[in-house]
């Protein structure tokens, strides 16, 4: 089964999962992006929208999914923002170089097959010194972690990877700097991490 189809059958059942324990990460991660002057905010795997009603209406969005049961649900979100919706691949965006200011990366670059691919792709869009701010659940290097490595047997074709060591991925994508990487819950295993695009 591809993501695609999974992500189709999990849609009706995301929010009532998902909303209320990632809720708190999400204010903490979108609290970083300014709402003082008009931006171009791309916010990847946006799924069933559950950044929106986080989000300054100052700026102007572009939502990018691959599911579209997913993005349906997110239309419905939109509310009074500035948000287009578009079907398509993190991996490979459809957009040109330094478009972006901004980037949100919440639980989709451990989603997809590559998620070195997302981070290259999104630091190619975002103009230098733009920043992505990124939720997501990872490995430590050196963490052994055998529960996580063998769940990913089961989930990573349906749902999501959970083999994913953060350091070796950002060691691939060098355009982008860390700034900033905390833990966020269940002890460490998703963080709120937040790059910076190198300015050359
Ligand atoms: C775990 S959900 C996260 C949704 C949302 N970002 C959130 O924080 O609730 C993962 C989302 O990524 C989407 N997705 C999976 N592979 C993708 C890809 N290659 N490109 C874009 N979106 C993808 C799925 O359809 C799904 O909506």
């Amino acid at each position: 089964m591809s993501l695609k189809h999974s992500y189709t059958l999990i849609a009706p059942v995301y929010d009532a999962i998902i909303r209320r324990p990632l809720a708190p990460a999400r204010r903490r991660s979108l609290a970083a992006l300014p709402a003082d002057r008009p931006c171009r905010v791309l916010v990847e795997g946006i799924g069933t929208g559950l950044d929106l009603p986080h989000l300054p209406a100052s700026h102007e969005y572009l939502g990018i999914d691959l599911t579209a049961a997913m993005l349906h649900r997110a239309q419905a979100r939109i509310g009074s923002l500035d948000v287009s919706l578009v079907q398509g691949d993190s991996q490979r965006l459809p957009f040109g170089n330094n478009c972006f200011d901004y980037a949100i990366l919440h639980l989709i670059v451990a989603v997809v097959p590559d998620g070195a691919a997302v981070l290259n792709e999104a630091a190619r869009v975002l103009r230098p010194a733009g920043r992505i701010f990124l939720l997501d659940k990872f490995l430590r290097r050196g963490e052994r972690a055998p529960a996580r490595r063998l769940l990913n047997l089961l989930t990573r074709h349906i749902a999501t990877r959970t083999d994913i060591v953060f350091e070796q991925l950002i060691e691939q994508v060098p355009r982008l700097r860390m700034l900033k990487d905390e833990p966020a819950l269940l002890g460490g295993w998703f963080r709120l991490i937040q790059l910076e695009k190198r300015v050359d």
